[in-house]
């Protein structure tokens, strides 16, 4: 698509065509991308705030990543059913869902790993409805997939080194040793093979590779997933200090007690449609909806 040839996340004097109608006041695409300016801001310690505030924040790119009306398919199988979704800077947003409800073909389709069908996604207020996924990573978005997906054959520490990079901003703050900092049973373990971890090892490699990228978004999909509990409380224990640190995190867990604590809000897919969005509290009051939704 030509709107894409140019750098995916033009500052508004280079705004592509499908942003055009926002550059200047930002009057023209304020209803979609300016409602989430601000929302958990006072959290945000530091990771790229300044770098934010003065760029993106004030030309209508509220939300980091917005999907609106999304729709996928499989072949001729209809997957995702209009789904709107947003998360703004600094937020975590918990996405969660029965099996084969459609969490991860939400996460794939807004990453452009799978192709929409109907609808947008925009990334920063650009329409990135049909870019590339390696533009919209470049764009700040760090993405942990089911089932993890490290170099088995390279080193921890190579794992690591050869994902660093700065983000859109020009922010380094998340340097390997602070990478180090957060993940001392890795520092341990520098020199081994990512085939010789453990599943908590290797879920650590890999949301420390997505942190050396340094990203305003991280994506973790079934983050604490088939890891025993003192591994995955440990995981919470890191998703929280990333949280803490300013980076938005979508994740998708079926551990409600976990994400409740965590999240700002709830998104609950059912059948590719979004049956609940909210606070977590709300959904810690009606256990019957809870029960219904997510079986616990
Ligand atoms: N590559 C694929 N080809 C065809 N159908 C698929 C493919 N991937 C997923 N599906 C189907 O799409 C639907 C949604 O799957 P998806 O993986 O998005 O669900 P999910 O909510 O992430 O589930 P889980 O909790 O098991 O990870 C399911 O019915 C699934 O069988
Ligand atoms: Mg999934």
């Amino acid at each position: 698509m030509a709107e894409f040839a140019s750098p995916p996340l033009p500052h508004s004097a280079q705004a592509s065509p499908a942003a055009a109608a926002g550059t200047g006041t930002g009057a023209g695409t304020g209803a979609d991308v300016n409602v989430g300016v601000g929302v958990g801001a006072a959290r945000g310690a530091g990771v790229g705030v300044g770098a934010w505030v003065g760029s993106a924040v004030g030309r209508g790119a509220g939300y980091l990543l917005q999907a609106t009306d999304l729709h996928s398919h499989y072949g001729a199988s209809h997957i995702l059913h209009g789904i709107d979704f947003q998360i703004a800077r600094a937020e975590t947003v918990a996405l969660m869902g029965r099996n084969g409800m459609g969490k991860s073909t939400l996460l794939r389709t807004m990453l452009g790993l799978v192709r929409a069908t109907g609808g947008q996604v925009h990334v920063m207020g650009t329409n990135m409805t049909t870019a590339a996924p390696f533009q919209i990573a470049r764009a700040g978005i760090a993405y942990v997939p089911e089932g993890r997906g490290i170099f088995p054959n390279l080193s921890v520490k190579e794992n690591l080194i050869m994902a660093a990079r700065a983000g859109r901003h020009g922010q380094a703050d998340w340097t390997f040793e602070r990478v180090m900092d957060c993940f001392p049973r890795l520092r341990e373990r520098l020199a081994h093979g990512g085939a010789q971890l453990s599943g908590g090892e290797q879920q650590m490699l890999t949301i420390g590779r997505a942190l050396m990228t340094n990203p305003e978004l991280l994506i973790l999909d079934e983050a604490t997933e088939g890891l025993a509990p003192l591994v995955a409380r440990e995981i919470w224990r890191i998703v929280a200090q990333i949280r803490q640190s300013g980076i938005a995190t979508i994740i998708v867990d079926k551990n409600f007690a976990a994400l409740s604590a965590l999240a700002d809000r709830i998104q609950i897919l059912v059948k590719g449609r979004t049956a609940f969005s909210g606070a977590a509290d709300a959904l810690r009051e009606q256990p019957e909806l809870r029960q219904r939704l997510l079986g616990v």
